[in-house]
């Protein structure tokens, strides 16, 4: 809301958020009363079916990803109340949709659409009235719901003011000059500001053009400071590739720099990590570690398990933090938990954090987004600045997350007994990554050829050992979600305990063998899946041998503890060419979301 007509500016901030994938879209502006448009489709259909009047200086517009209810129009957000002076746009889910909607039903009330959202807008409507407050209309309709959200509630009657509320789902304020913006994602305001104010799980905020203000479910207000946030709208350009994955691949060499810079000590050869909020006494008290994470984020805590195993002796593992939240985990006072996103978003890894926050445990984050949920919950943490990550597929944040595991293994080795010469080593192959990715990236024309090779493969299986393990798992993720050809990721050491039943001439393997302590296993099993007519693509540090692999893709070698993070890079160039090969949405793969807010 402002001075300004806000269906461009909804229209445009939609669009800075299509990368977060959905199938419907809609927009609402207040002008004597409710204007609504919304499509199934692309938000360049919903521009289309917006009229050239439609005028109004305050609107709410979304983006839906079915949960409840097929993609269609009817279901497309925002959702009015049957009087047509509310209107709701909401992320997340509400449970208890189907028990509300049968008692506003039996009231009499005509539901128009499948969604949970719909009796959001129903329940603020019969109490608006009666309160004369939108604000206190909302709060009281959100003591009723059982669910997360994030939404933003307009009346048509009040048409200088936008009521938002958050739990679990997102939302963020943008205080521009005599203009307010709320978003889900500061992606939809940096254009407009770059002064933010997050809100927090249970909070709601009243917005008018000239301020805010915030407070709790109990009505009492709350302080809030903003935040300057360093993205800029050039960010989310494509920057002239031809997709944003592309971009953000061919980024790694300064993404990685700058996760790396002012963290390196040439002196005692130890990170400097000074987010962490632990004196040394402090750090050296962990007696285990143990990393929670969804998807690639899980797959590089995996990684970097095994760098503070290496690096600083202590018992480390890593859990998909969808699965560590449901399982009652004993949290333990001498273990350091560490939570990775590059959202900082993620509902089952924030889920996780409050989980162990609840039950007294020290939490780090190793998060992207600066000010995001997890990041705040966190005791502390070591931030990426990566920059923003637009493709659904995670590239740049995957190898940014290992390095910080490097540093934080580092950190914590250094306390403990990590040499000086080791520490030394390590800091000596940190620098050396952000050149060795850039001869990676040289690579590419090869790796094209070789993903047009192997794509028309219906399943290709991805094998690595020990610390060639996750990066197989991540290779086999990144093939799967873009490029939708059916891939499996086995440590190597365990084929012969079952899948080497499934090889053969139709299936592919992609081999992961650096030139380490395990390399003579490795190639034996090679042998194996030869000898029963497997192909291999092999991604290692051995020069192209047919004697060893049908193909080969040879990157440089770094210290055998951070090889991992460049043997991953390969595999991003072969799933981004599969996918283009075979002529997938690279940047928005189907069924997926960038960030899953919701469970
Ligand atoms: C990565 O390619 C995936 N799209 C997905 O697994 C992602 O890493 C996961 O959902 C976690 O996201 P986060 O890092 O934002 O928490």
């Amino acid at each position: 809301m402002g001075p300004k007509d806000a269906a461009p500016i909804l229209l445009e901030g939609l669009q800075r958020l299509e990368y977060r994938g959905y199938d419907s879209a809609g927009v609402v502006v207040s002008n004597k009363g409710l204007k609504m448009r919304k499509v199934k489709g692309r938000v360049a259909d919903l521009a289309a079916a917006v009229p050239a009047r439609f005028k109004g200086t305050l609107g709410i517009g979304h983006t839906r990803w079915a949960t409840h209810g097929a993609p269609s129009d009817v279901n497309a957000h925002p959702h009015l109340s049957t009087d047509e002076r509310i209107a709701v746009v909401h992320n997340g889910i509400i449970e208890n949709a189907d028990e509300l909607r049968a008692k506003l039903e039996a009231d009499g009330v005509v539901f128009l659409s499948e969604t949970d959202t719909e009796v959001l807008a129903h329940l603020i409507a019969r109490t608006v009235g009666e309160t004369d407050s939108l604000e206190e209309a909302v709060r009281l309709a959100l003591k009723r719901i059982v669910g997360t959200y994030g939404i933003a509630v307009i009346d048509a009657q009040r048409p200088g003011e936008v009521v938002v509320a958050r739990n679990g789902s997102p939302i963020v304020l943008g205080i521009g000059e005599k203009e307010m913006f709320a978003a889900s994602d500061v992606a939809a305001l940096v254009r407009y500001t770059r002064q933010v104010v997050h809100l927090e799980d249970g909070e709601l905020a009243v917005l008018k053009a000239d301020g805010f203000h915030t407070f709790a479910s109990d009505a009492r207000e709350t302080a809030k400071e903003p935040l300057t946030v360093d993205w800029e709208a050039g960010h989310y350009d494509t920057g002239g590739y031809e997709h944003y994955l592309l971009k953000e691949i061919s980024e790694q060499p300064d993404t990685v720099a700058r996760t790396l810079r002012g963290r390196l000590d040439d002196r005692f050869h130890i990170a400097h990590l000074g987010g962490l909020n632990m004196d040394a006494r402090e750090t050296r008290s962990f007696r285990r570690v143990k990393i929670i994470g969804c998807g690639s984020a899980y797959y590089s805590g995996q990684i970097g398990a095994q760098l503070i195993e290496e690096l600083a002796r202590i018992p480390a593992d890593a859990e998909p933090a969808s699965e560590f939240r449901y399982r009652s985990p004993v949290v333990e006072p001498d273990t350091l938990y560490v939570a990775i996103s590059q959202s900082g978003e993620t509902y089952d890894t924030l889920a996780a954090v409050q989980e162990l926050k609840r039950k007294g445990g020290r939490v780090l984050g190793i998060v992207n987004t600066v000010g995001s949920a997890i990041a705040r919950e966190c005791d502390g943490g070591v931030y990426l600045h990566a920059g923003p990550e637009v493709s659904v597929a995670s590239t740049k944040a995957f190898t940014s997350t290992a390095v910080a595991f490097a540093l934080l293994a580092l950190h914590l080795g250094r306390v403990r007994d990590l040499s000086p010469a080791d520490g030394r080593r390590i800091c000596e192959g940190l620098r050396r990554l952000p050149g060795q990715i850039k001869e990676i990236l040289a690579l590419e024309p090869q790796i094209k050829e070789l993903a047009r090779k192997y794509a028309d493969s219906p399943s290709m299986m991805f094998v690595g050992r020990v610390r060639g393990y996750p990066v197989a798992r991540e290779g086999a993720q990144k093939l799967k979600e873009i490029s939708y050809v059916h891939a499996e990721a086995y440590p190597a050491s365990e084929l012969k305990h079952g899948p080497l039943a499934l090889i053969g001439p139709e299936m592919p393997t992609v081999a992961i063998v650096p030139d380490d302590e395990l390399l003579d296993k490795n190639l034996t099993t090679l042998g194996e899946i030869r000898a029963r007519g497997g192909r291999v693509l092999m991604v290692g540090h051995r020069t192209a041998d047919p004697k060893l692999a049908d193909d080969c893709v040879v990157v440089p070698r770094n210290e055998t503890e951070l090889d991992p993070i460049l043997l991953s890079i390969p595999l991003q160039l072969l799933a981004y060419h599969a996918a283009v090969a075979l002529e997938r949405d690279v940047d928005k793969p189907r069924n997926l979301a960038k960030s899953v807010t919701v469970e």
